[in-house]
């Protein structure tokens, strides 16, 4: 079957939150134990340059397979946040997570976060910054919310520019096609893995714009970039 074929066999009238509350449980497996996957996200928390007792968010956080991973680095004083706006992954996050009784999980929109997050040392977003509309702009706000000497870690999936890349660039755009959902409109365009790369080049610039960068690197094959920042 092509991908045209099976692009036409999807709804198209599903929303992010039942594409990602539809698939909770196969994304749970996906995220947790792809392989180099886990490496990546100890690296991601890391890169949040975090102290025991700081506040750490998490935007879009699924269903909270980095949040043990920020729970080690603030330790039992600290305080970490997930946020995702959807309702199957997060009672995965909060099952995940439930024996921390600092880790919190919240239902919000991770552009329009309903709280103040002024007391945050950092804002983590792993593989989300793709799906939203305006991605610089929702980098910019979470850049404001830490403020100057807090913390912004991005990490997503991009096409590999490695000298291998080009068989692992065409598992990407599958990849890609299947795990967006309709609503974010990239399935419908042409070439929806090279549209995807260019709102993740967006926000990662934004954040390489607004911060002294710690941390530029590449994982998985160089299929993963990942970028963190201390908000200057
Ligand atoms: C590909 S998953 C990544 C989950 C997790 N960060 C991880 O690394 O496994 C994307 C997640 O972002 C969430 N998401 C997308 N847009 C969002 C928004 N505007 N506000 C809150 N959550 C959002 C989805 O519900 C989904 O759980």
């Amino acid at each position: 079957m092509t991908l045209e074929a099976i692009r036409n066999r999807l709804p198209s009238e599903e929303t992010a939150q039942e594409f990602y509350g539809r698939w909770a449980g196969l994304y749970d497996l996906i995220a947790r134990y792809t392989p180099g996957v886990p490496r990546l996200r100890a690296r991601a928390a890391a890169a949040c340059r975090l102290e025991a007792g700081d506040t750490v968010v998490e935007m879009g956080c699924g269903t909270g397979a980095n949040l043990p991973y920020l729970r080690e680095q603030v330790g039992p004083e600290g305080t970490v946040i997930g946020l995702d706006f959807t309702g199957p992954v997060i009672e995965r996050a909060r099952e995940a997570t439930s024996e921390y009784d600092n880790v919190y999980v919240l239902q919000a929109d991770a552009t329009r976060p309903p709280l103040a997050f002024e007391d945050a040392d950092a804002i983590l977003a792993t593989f989300v910054v793709g799906m939203l509309e305006e991605p610089a702009a929702a980098v910019e706000a979470w850049c404001e919310a830490v403020g100057p000497g807090g913390h912004v870690v991005l990490a997503n999936a991009a096409r590999s520019e490695e000298w291998y890349a080009p068989p692992i660039n065409a598992i990407f755009k599958t990849v890609v096609v299947l795990s967006t959902p309709p609503t974010t409109k990239l399935r419908y365009e042409n070439d929806p893995d090279l549209r995807l790369d260019a709102k993740i080049d967006s926000a990662h610039a934004r954040l390489r714009a607004r911060s002294a960068a710690i941390a530029d690197e590449s994982h998985v094959f160089g299929v993963v970039r990942l970028t963190g920042g201390r908000v200057r």
